[in-house]
């Protein structure tokens, strides 16, 4: 017996010396050290010898145990050791590598005009103000001075839920949620910004788009005070040389009406591509807020009087940008989004 305990330890040692990993050296210990394994069943045999025998048996196979496992052990510690030392020989980092690039997010130029705008007017002591997209047709157009069978209201065909619900065609409604919220208290003065729709759709057209709208009644707002606004904010936007130019028009909610231009700031005047040579270039419309629009939402015309504008963003952004289709602004074709 004693001989067999020999033989299995010099066997083990053997063994566990090539164990290759730490899998298989457990593996080795289980089946050495284990509750089924060799030295136990050697311990369980122990009963057949005689009470001489046993103790010096079972001595032998006590030392034989501490000995196998201290051996296990030390292979333990320098297994371990190895596979670290190939661990971090795999995930060394090359301090010689181009570091990574990080992909910074920026702001699209619809964006970038709309702030512009919106920095000018908080300037000029207005207040933003929004409306919703989907808009009842009151007010899209009835309190917009277009009563049902307008025919102006051919101008501004649009997308509808149904009779009294529409995707907004302009931002002008707003004009109307905020008077009616604040009649009739003066001044009114607000900057709108935001999404409209219209069925149109071509370089210069989309039938989604921004519009800024701009609105401001108080005692004796004159056309003058319109021209003098829309001024600083074409000289900030485009430059302080600009000019403007009126033009008569027609909204069915300004009386009397203008669409604007401004001086071409590619030619300065003179005619170039970019104004068909005529030196002016058309920015946005605006008149003189119309006494019935005035009176449907809760002012009296007799005691004050407004401006409003409306000004497409795309078409600012375009300008600016020198930017000749209007479906990059939509397509989110990184190249083009990172030039701004
Ligand atoms: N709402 C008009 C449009 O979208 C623009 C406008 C606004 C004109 C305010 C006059 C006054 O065409």
């Amino acid at each position: 017996m004693l001989q067999n305990l020999s033989n299995i330890k010099e066997k083990a040692v053997k063994t566990i010396k090539e164990a290759a990993d730490l899998e298989s050296l457990q593996e080795i210990k289980v089946a050495l050290l284990g509750k089924k394994g060799e030295i136990s069943q050697l311990s369980r045999s122990l009963g057949s010898l005689s009470a001489e025998e046993r103790p010096q048996m079972g001595q032998a196979i006590n030392q034989a145990k501490n000995s196998l496992e201290h051996v296990i052990n030390e292979k333990m510690a320098e297994l371990q050791k190895a596979a670290l030392a190939a661990r971090l020989n795999e995930e060394a980092v090359d301090i010689s590598l181009p570091g990574r690039e990080f992909l910074c997010g920026g702001k699209h130029p619809l964006s970038l005009v709309r702030e512009e705008i919106e920095e000018i007017f908080l300037g000029l002591g207005y207040k933003i103000a929004e409306g919703p997209q989907v808009e009842s047709d009151y007010y899209n157009f009835e309190a917009m001075n277009l009563p049902p069978e307008h025919p102006a209201r051919d101008m501004q065909d649009s997308f509808y839920f149904n009779e009294k619900l529409l995707l907004r065609t302009h931002t002008s409604p707003v004009q109307a949620r905020v008077m009616e919220k604040q009649a009739p208290e003066l001044p009114v003065k607000i900057i709108s910004p935001g999404v409209v729709y219209r069925r149109d759709d071509d370089a210069t057209h989309s039938p989604m788009f921004h519009q800024a709208e701009g609105l401001y009644i108080d005692k004796k707002v004159t056309m003058a005070d319109l021209k003098g606004t829309l001024l600083i904010m074409v000289k900030k936007l485009f430059g302080a040389d600009r000019e403007l130019r009126f033009r008569p028009s027609y909204f069915p909610f300004t009386e009397p009406s203008a669409e604007v231009d401004i001086s071409c700031f590619a030619c300065g005047g003179a005619g170039c591509r970019l104004c068909h040579g005529t030196g002016w270039i058309e920015i946005l419309g605006s008149g003189m807020v119309h006494p019935h629009v005035l009176e449907m939402s809760g002012y009296d015309p007799e005691l004050c009087s407004g401006f409003a504008f409306g000004v497409g963003l795309e078409r600012i952004a375009m300008l600016k940008y020198g930017i000749n289709d209007m479906r990059l602004l939509f397509d989110n074709d990184i190249r083009f989004l990172n030039r701004f």
